[in-house]
């Protein structure tokens, strides 16, 4: 399967925001990943649809995977939809009903995506897996960068990609070069790195290290 890249803007410098989204895409990766935080479903507040459309004006041709940490999500899809989310990923802890919401987001024109969190156990995405595009299994608790990767949610991506052998698992959370190694022999094929890849000056290099990794590992 393709391996997909994504830095997670969380990690960014938000005092440059326009360079730092530029300097993520002329990194070569694959797509952007911005952490959208309600301060209800995870402990933080972090920014809403305006910065994913300075984004799209920023750098048009680089893909927007929108991650939404919110307790009532289904309330603002069309927002972020319209804001320029490429792809839209909710959470099954989320308090909406994601049969009729994930069906929601490919209407709005985006990619339904579903995530969960390190407790909740892999069964619970599988009502869903047929509605959805992708899985992002969180690797972190949820609502703050630079955390430590939890290993114990490697046998779950394990799990689902003997389930569903052709859809896209996403890692976010604790994603170096070591755990990136990790994540993607259990089955994973799109890793989200926050700190990893904006701690860098060459982030460049950081992604093809990654890159180099997952070639390893395939
Ligand atoms: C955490 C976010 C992650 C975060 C990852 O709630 O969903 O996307 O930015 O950051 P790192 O890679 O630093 O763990
Ligand atoms: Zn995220």
């Amino acid at each position: 399967m393709d391996i997909q890249i994504l830095p997670s803007l969380l990690a960014a410098d938000h005092g440059m925001l326009a360079a730092e989204i530029s300097r993520a895409f002329r990194s070569g990766a694959d797509a952007l990943h911005i952490d959208v935080m309600d301060a209800h479903f995870v402990p933080n507040l972090s920014y809403g649809p305006d910065v994913v459309s300075l984004c799209r004006r920023v750098e048009p041709s680089f893909y927007r995977h929108v991650h939404l940490m919110m307790t009532r999500p289904d309330l603002y899809l069309k927002v972020f939809a319209d804001a320029g989310a490429q792809t839209i990923q909710i959470h099954v802890e989320a308090d909406c009903d994601l049969h009729v919401e994930l069906p929601r987001i490919r209407e709005l024109g985006a990619r339904p995506a579903i995530v969960l969190n390190p407790e909740t156990p892999i069964e619970a995405v599988f009502p869903y897996l047929a509605m959805c595009d992708e899985v992002l299994v969180m690797t972190v608790h949820p609502g703050y960068g630079g955390q430590t990767f939890v290993t114990d949610c490697l046998p779950k991506i394990a799990a689902l990609r003997a389930r569903a052998p052709r859809i896209d698992i996403m890692v976010d959370g604790g994603i170096n070069a070591s755990t990136a190694l990790d994540a993607v022999r259990a089955g994973a094929n799109r890793l989200v790195a926050g700190s990893f890849l904006f701690g860098q000056a060459d982030m460049a290099s950081a992604v093809s290290s990654l890159r180099a990794v997952c070639a390893s590992a395939c």
